[in-house]
């Protein structure tokens, strides 16, 4: 892997604020800023604050799991980007599958967040990945390439947005795609992401579905994976960090 590798940790709808600040503190005394990867971690909203304080001071970053597309105004139970700036996110993941089932979030509305997040300076996770009948039928690479070329805004560098392919049949499962079907939708993002961007290399591609301690090295050397997003194993400390030494 060429670019520094992101390892984040999607805590979902998880923890209560104790056990985030306290997952969060330990996570902040173990890693070193010198380390071979960037580490983050997306806490639930009303536990960006504990978190936030929890890792002051540590080169742990903090993300957030979602946006609204708008600056402010009249839209009950969301949170604006700019919001996110202010108590402390760099990242901020945007159109993860569990969004775009449960609130039937668009490809453009993805990209709409995506740009709003970009226009405060905060850097969009973006997720696609095909579903389990998609990836039956053959249309893996149709499916991310459609969801890359309607999610992700155009005239991007690599330090603004990054990537996450996370195939819907892999998250939560223990099942993961082979490491040459990785390869193949990596690259396949990479050169949709040609397409949009004179820096495509230079745009961190995640791979995220059921990683673990026992795959993270497998899953983090297939060429153009540069990282991993990673759900359920980033709430224990021990698995979190033993994938991120993975790198
Ligand atoms: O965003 C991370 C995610 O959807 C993967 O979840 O639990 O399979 O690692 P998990």
């Amino acid at each position: 892997m060429a670019l520094r590798p992101l390892i984040a940790g999607n805590w979902k709808m998880n923890l209560d604020r104790e056990t985030a600040a306290g997952l969060a503190r330990e996570l902040a005394g173990a890693v070193a800023a010198a380390a071979a990867f960037e580490m983050a971690v997306c806490p639930p909203a009303p536990y960006l604050i504990p978190v936030a304080d929890a890792i002051a001071g540590s080169p742990v970053g903090l993300g957030a799991q979602d946006c609204h597309a708008a600056a402010n105004g009249a839209h009950t139970g969301d949170v604006a980007a700019p919001m996110l700036t202010d108590v402390g996110c760099t990242y901020v993941i945007v159109g993860h599958s569990e969004r775009r089932a449960d609130h039937g979030e668009t490809d453009a509305v993805v990209r709409a967040k995506a740009e709003a997040a970009r226009s405060v300076g905060l850097v969009p996770i973006v997720c696609v990945g095909e579903t389990e009948a998609q990836r039956d039928a053959g249309e893996t690479l149709d499916v991310v390439g459609r969801q890359v070329a309607g999610s992700i805004p155009d005239g991007l560098d690599g330090t603004t947005l990054v990537v996450a392919y996370e195939p819907v049949w892999a998250i939560g499962t223990g099942r993961t795609p082979t490491v040459d079907d990785v390869a193949a939708v990596h690259a396949h993002i990479r050169a949709a992401l040609a397409r949009k961007s004179a820096d495509a290399a230079g745009i961190r591609i995640l791979y995220g579905g059921s990683v673990k301690p026992s795959n993270a090295s497998e899953l983090l050397a297939v060429a153009n994976v540069d990282g991993a997003l990673v759900g359920g194993a980033s709430l224990k400390a021990a698995d979190f960090l033993a994938i991120a030494r993975a790198v």
